[in-house]
């Protein structure tokens, strides 16, 4: 058969419910036309993020009910520990309640006011946690990179040539780890070949620095290896993320993501020294390692969750189905970051609404365009939340794993359609409230007329 099916069944729903323009209206109005600020239970579709917002198997809801919340050595921790090391292979398995309580642990003992640390491309939170310890964050993702419109497999790549010229000029002393995020969510959800990691290895090793994966959408990642990298298809996706966790120091963990769990984290790594200091910090503001900041039924529905994920059914449906959305719009003359990633597709709205400015916010424009529409949240990748840092106009579709079926992907295909058949008529919006930090969640706008 050629179709590929949604590989599960439906027990239990929730319900969607429809408004009308009219009403999608007065909601963006109250909301300062924010959509961080719509209630949810407005949304008819609701693609804000990929994090946290996974439905969960019967499996894992079954290995919830048996969590143990014991406060030292509960047999729930045993079993994840047990899973993300026969996944991972490191030695030191921390619990953390998401991942950027991980990345704060690991930057704050790592990193030093001057350092440097290069990523493929640093995820917003990993950014933030560098500099909140002095240190700089640095993005090397391929030249080609810049490019919304190449299409290459393994767009998501560091570069290594720039890496090298990087420890030649700074010094190996000012660089306390390399990292590179699997897949490349700000780089377009692009995903990282293995050639690539093991030539970032190469030259890490060379230097003595470590090397971490920001590893939450390792499977996904694990997937495009197996279908685009000559020499992978043998093998499972369980073999090829085995080999990346194999190349690296360490890594961090949102399980908000691959791992199919609603909340959790953690932080590995085969460092005993490093461990024991990482240990002591996650007393203070996690708790106690044998359930940092988690509860033991979070604990469980991550150990299934993980295991879940390396399904070659699920992958194969879950790339295909972010990959039948992008070809949908883009086939018909939308403008997306070229090729489809694996958890979201990225409108380029700088280039679907070229006659909008940056100073009007194309990507917040067409957010609240389609949510006036259809009902779909998305979420704008731009001046709105990088201000003059931002390199694109980017309005970002993210799926949620295993909750939304096809007909719903052809009515977002519809919807989109709808709105860039009218994409000449749409006008910019202002900024009315300008907050001093993350406005992408506080500011509020007015749209502009004529
Ligand atoms: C690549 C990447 N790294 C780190 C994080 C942070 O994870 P969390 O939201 O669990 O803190 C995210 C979350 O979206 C991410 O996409």
């Amino acid at each position: 058969m050629r179709t590929i099916i949604e590989p599960f069944r439906i027990k239990s729903v929730e319900r969607l419910r429809k408004t009308t323009p009219e009403q999608r209206e007065a909601f963006l109005q109250a909301a300062g036309y924010n959509l961080f600020k719509l209630h949810a239970d407005d949304i008819l579709i609701d693609l804000l993020t990929d994090s946290g917002t996974s439905a969960m198997s019967t499996d894992q809801w079954a290995a919830m009910m048996r969590g143990d919340e014991s406060y030292a050595g509960s047999p729930s921790f045993y079993r994840f520990e047990s899973a993300v090391k026969e996944l991972t292979g490191f030695k030191h398995v921390i619990p953390t309640h998401q991942g950027r309580a991980a990345e704060r642990i690991l930057f704050s003992i790592l990193c030093r006011p001057s350092d440097i640390v290069p990523n493929n491309t640093h995820f917003d939170t990993t950014r933030a946690n560098i500099e909140a310890n002095g240190a700089t964050a640095l993005d090397l993702p391929l030249p080609a990179a810049s490019d919304t419109q190449a299409r290459m497999p393994f767009k998501g790549n560091l570069d290594v040539e720039a890496l090298e010229r990087l420890i030649e000029r700074e010094g190996a002393e000012r660089i306390p780890l390399v990292m590179v995020t699997v897949t490349n969510n700000s780089g377009g959800g692009q995903p990282v070949s293995m050639a690539n990691l093991k030539a970032v290895r190469a030259v890490t090793q060379k230097h003595g620095i470590p090397l971490y994966l920001d590893a939450c959408r390792f499977a996904e990642n694990s997937w495009f290896i197996k279908r685009d990298e000559p020499g992978f298809e043998k093998y499972t996706p369980r073999q090829i993320a085995q080999q990346m966790f194999a190349l690296a120091d360490g890594c961090t963990f949102s399980a908000k993501k691959d791992a199919f769990a609603n909340i959790g984290g953690f932080l590995c790594s085969n460092n005993s020294r490093l461990a024991e200091l990482e240990t002591r910090l996650l007393i203070l503001t996690e708790g106690y390692p044998t359930y940092g900041g988690l509860a033991g039924r979070d604990l469980e529905a991550i150990a299934v969750g993980l295991g879940e994920v390396l399904d070659p059914d699920y992958l194969e449906y879950r790339i295909a189905s972010t990959a039948y959305l992008g070809r949908h719009i883009a086939d018909h003359g939308v403008p997306i970051v070229e090729p489809p990633g694996g958890h979201a597709i990225y409108i380029d709205a700088g280039r679907m609404l070229p006659h909008i400015p940056r100073s009007q916010f194309p990507g917040q424009t067409l957010a609240i365009e389609l949510y006036r529409h259809a009902g779909v949240r998305s979420v704008e990748i731009g001046s709105v939340m990088f201000g003059n840092h931002a390199q694109h106009e980017l309005l970002r579709l993210a799926i949620p794993r295993r909750v939304y079926t096809q007909s719903h992907i052809d009515y977002l295909v519809e919807a989109i359609l709808e709105v860039n058949e009218r994409r000449n008529e749409l006008r910019g919006i202002e900024i009315v409230t300008e907050p001093p930090m993350l406005r992408h969640f506080t500011a509020e706008f007015r749209p502009l007329s004529g």
